[in-house]
């Protein structure tokens, strides 16, 4: 048997469809990239913005082509659309045999078997109470032979930002208990794991009976063995000095931190219910750059909020360059159903977003380019993961996040390079990526 999985979102879905994957190889399924191939095909979606959800809703409905030439595939759309909708997939496509939300994929495989016996489609959708065994952890079989894993340590959201979509179709925040979040840690360091990205969509809210969210940090940098520790997303009012301390301080944390800001419009953040103005975020930024120098800030921007002036755009355009990101995930407004801001005008036409989020781009495209620029003549360590897009070359990141292709000059392959800290002098910066060579000790 074979399940064909394709995923749409955040790092989340992405997390999600491995252990879906795991979830259905332990029960003896093969995995294929080609759909006409699988006998179970789910699609994995997303519905933070208008465009992410039309992606998921298109690409269901080639599965459904699919389908109509083979009786026997089983067609599911799960992630964050099928919490959405629920049973109106049905209706809005045909073909679909079943619409399972994040919260049940433990019961994937059998739900399977369920809709193949009764010959009709099958919804489930809703949240568990995030008990321990409610979070996915990697399960037997699984080849874990990568250097790099994501350990959830909560799910859900109940910050209710007026455009956001997250508290509807992820639920209220549930925590991980500290206990099993280090026991996996361990668990993946032992198997070769060496960088781990702790998930969460308010990460840094992290709670677990007395144990926050700096504590965490600390117990998990004196794992042994364990030697990058990152993670996403957090919230810039949940960034208490303790954290911001933390950088610069454990040694394996890295210095990147993705940190979302979404306006430079102290006005727009109040519209958004952001719960914090322009200034407390220059003060968290301030503090991280004390606490670690070279450490990267990217964030993610939105523009054309319901209500943004051209006053409020300059002032996104001017944090932008005052806080000098290394990077951004920059989109327009879209309103998503149920959210506070859906009942608000949708004011700013679409050729004004466009041009806004073009300015957007260009600005944090150069301060990219200059920052990554900056890096060339420096030495970086690189943890490989992978093959370079250049034949002979390996890949991997740097601290930093950057992207580092070099070609081992000892004639070490990448199987003997995969999960090894390489030194690399950089020797050119790309528009994505940088490019080095081993540095001599
Ligand atoms: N419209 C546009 N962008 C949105 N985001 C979340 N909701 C919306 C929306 N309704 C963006 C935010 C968030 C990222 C994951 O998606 O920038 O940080
Ligand atoms: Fe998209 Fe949000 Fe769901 Fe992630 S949690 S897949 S960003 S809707």
């Amino acid at each position: 048997m074979k399940l064909y999985v394709k995923t749409f979102g955040c790092q989340m879905n992405v997390h999600d469809s491995r252990r879906i994957e795991e979830i259905f190889r332990s029960a003896g399924y093969t995995m294929t990239v080609d759909p006409r191939e699988a006998d179970v095909a789910l699609i994995n979606s997303c519905t933070i913005r208008e465009k992410a959800w039309h992606k998921a809703i298109s690409e269901t409905g080639r599965l459904r082509k699919l389908k109509r030439g083979r009786r026997d595939i089983i067609v599911g759309i799960v992630g964050c659309v099928a919490q959405q909708e629920g049973e109106r997939i049905f209706d809005l496509i045909p073909g679909v045999d079943m619409v399972i939300a994040p919260d049940h994929y433990g019961q994937l495989v059998e739900l399977v078997e369920e809709v193949k016996l009764r010959e009709d489609t099958l919804v489930l959708t809703g949240f568990d109470r995030g008990r321990p065994e409610d979070f996915l952890t990697p399960g037997p079989g699984t080849s874990r032979r990568e250097a790099t894993a994501f350990v959830t340590i909560m799910k859900g959201c109940q910050e209710r930002c007026a455009y956001c979509i997250v508290p509807t179709v992820r639920g209220p925040e549930r925590h991980r208990p500290i206990e099993d979040v280090e026991s996996e840690v361990r668990g993946l360091v032992a198997s070769g794991v060496v960088e781990v990205t702790l998930l969460g969509q308010k990460v840094n809210a992290y709670q677990s009976g007395e144990v926050g969210f700096a504590e965490l940090l600390r117990r998990l940098d004196s794992v042994e063995g364990l030697e990058r520790l990152r993670f996403t997303s957090p919230h810039p009012r949940h960034m208490t000095p303790d954290v911001t301390s933390s950088f610069g301080r454990l040694r394996s944390l890295c210095e990147s931190i993705h940190l979302p800001v979404q306006s430079g419009s102290s006005r727009i953040l109040s519209r958004m219910g952001r719960r914090y103005n322009v200034e407390d975020y220059l003060l968290v930024v301030s503090k991280l750059r004390e606490a670690c120098p070279a450490i990267g800030i990217s964030t993610d921007l939105i523009v054309g909020y319901p209500g943004e002036t051209n006053e409020d755009f300059a002032e996104t355009l001017a944090l932008i360059d005052r806080v000098g990101f290394s990077g951004a995930f920059s989109f327009k407004y879209s309103p998503r159903p149920g959210t506070r801001a859906a009942s608000l005008d949708d004011d700013v036409p679409q050729d004004e977003k466009v041009r806004r989020l073009d300015a957007v781009h260009e600005r944090i495209e150069n301060l990219e380019r200059r920052w990554r620029g900056s890096m060339v003549g420096t030495k970086l360590e690189v943890l490989v993961t992978n093959e370079g897009r250049m034949p002979g070359q390996v890949s991997g990141r740097a601290r930093n996040s950057q992207i580092v292709n070099f070609v081992p000059t000892d004639g070490s392959t990448i199987d003997d390079l995969v999960g090894r800290l390489v030194e690399v002098e950089v020797t050119a910066a790309h528009s994505h990526s940088l490019e080095g060579k081993p540095a001599i000790r």
